[in-house]
């Protein structure tokens, strides 16, 4: 076996290995099964754990309207269940921890797709150990299409979702999981489950699907040149028009889709996608083909009504505290936190006390976002529409805006920071 290094550092463009693009699957009769795993890093294999023996596991598609179907076996030693994160579901297709599917069983997981179009992911969501069976490659995307809304957008080869997070390697090369408190953060990039990949492109509009599929670390996404992307969507599917932009900074578990042209580039030309923040180049894009005619953005989507909030409206305030508490609590399985009303809006607030980042994620529903005090002092143009997970950091204070419109039963709220969520930063609310 090549690669005893530890850590995979930058290999020479021609060497790059090729991105990966996971199996596209019909959500409506989907097999999943969550397994062992030879995980393929470009100059060796580790071993780890996929869904279907891939990181990342096979993308579901579906179309708003219909029903998704997606059968899952445990072949793990230990128990999973699989929760679909951004999908509004009814409670018991949640992946809730206490529905766990213990070794060698199976659930199948099957609700009406009732949400708008976009990328939504799958992932494991046992009681205290998400983290790990995360880090070791249990991750997917699903994807819901609505071939009206998205009239124009490139779709097939032009359309690419990219998985971001970050791996460690023991001494063996092997992928490690290592539990700290303050949340799993390795030393090289993985973007669809390889090493500083690369993709050869033609010359012309593509469409990234982008989730951070981290257990805790922050992308902040740039073009290597500083060019602009056009950013279309994010958790909750399109935003109600295109925005140009430079900089998109990704917490753990939030996506955005953004369009990037290059036909204008002649073959040859290169291009890389960077987290300016790790200074990682995490994706290398080739130009090469024939230009076709000029790409046409659209210039809008549909728009997005506003949830209304006044003076009456029920608030809610949340305090993440350190490494394991919301509200001075730590997560108990079997105990409902509080209750909230189906169909009434409410405004929450997410303050970080220590311990941040703190991505914030609600299940059940999408929310908007109000405002941001403290710290970076702003909502940002990648927060805008419909969320299911915010960034806190340090000092901040998050307003949001939430209903719950679609479902009773128990639902959570918790950080997902993974090693957050299991030493028991999460709730459990039951919408009544
Ligand atoms: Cu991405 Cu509660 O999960
Ligand atoms: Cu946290």
């Amino acid at each position: 076996m090549q690669g005893c290094a530890s850590h995979p550092t930058l290999p020479e463009s021609d060497s790059r290995p090729s991105l990966m693009i996971p199996r596209a699957m019909d959500a409506a009769d989907a097999l999943v099964t969550a397994g062992a795993a030879e995980l393929d890093l470009g100059s060796h294999v580790s071993r780890g754990w996929g869904y279907n023996a891939t990181l990342p596991g096979p993308t579901l598609r579906t179309r708003v309207g219909e029903r998704a179907r997606i059968g899952v076996v445990n072949q793990l030693s230990e128990d999973t269940t699989v929760h679909g994160h951004g999908m509004v579901v009814p409670a018991s297709m949640d992946g809730h921890p206490a529905d766990a599917v213990p070794p060698g069983a199976g659930y199948s997981y099957e609700y009406p797709i009732v949400q708008r179009a976009g990328m939504s992911w799958y992932h494991p969501h046992p009681h205290g150990r998400t983290g790990r069976q995360v880090w070791r490659g249990l991750a997917g995307a699903i994807i819901v299409e609505d071939p009206m809304a998205e009239q124009g957008l490139p779709s097939g080869d032009r359309e690419i979702p990219l998985l971001l997070r970050d791996g460690l390697l023991d001494r063996a090369g092997q992928l490690e999981y290592r539990r700290r408190d303050s949340g799993m953060v390795g030393n090289f990039p993985l973007v669809n489950g390889v090493p500083y990949p690369r993709i050869t492109l033609a010359p012309a509009l593509h469409r990234f699907r982008v989730l951070n599929a981290a257990n805790a670390r922050v992308f902040r996404l740039g073009m290597r040149d500083g060019s602009h992307f056009t950013l279309i969507g994010n958790d909750g599917g399109l935003l109600d028009q295109p925005l140009e932009l430079d900089t998109i900074e990704l917490g753990p578990a939030e996506r955005v889709d953004i369009l990037l042209d290059l036909s204008d580039h002649a073959t040859g030309g290169q291009l890389s996608l960077r987290c300016n923040r790790a200074g990682w180049d995490l994706l290398e894009m080739h130009v090469a083909g024939e230009p076709e005619r000029e790409a046409v953005i659209p210039t809008a989507f549909s728009p997005i009504p506003r949830l209304s909030v006044g003076p009456s409206t029920r608030r809610r305030a949340f305090r993440f505290e350190g490494h394991r508490r919301i509200n001075d609590r730590e997560y108990r399985m079997e105990h409902v936190d509080f209750r909230v009303p189906l169909g009434e809006t409410e405004t929450w607030t997410f303050e970080s006390a220590g311990g941040a980042p703190h991505p914030v994620h609600v299940h059940g529903t999408h929310f908007q976002v109000l405002s941001r005090s403290g710290g970076r002092g702003r909502v940002f143009p990648w927060e805008q529409g419909w969320k299911d997970t915010v960034l806190l950091e340090d000092q901040e204070r998050v307003e949001i805006a939430i209903r719950f419109d679609s479902y009773k039963g128990v639902f959570l709220l918790h950080c997902h920071k993974l090693e957050h969520e299991d030493a028991g930063m999460m709730l459990n609310f039951e919408v009544t």
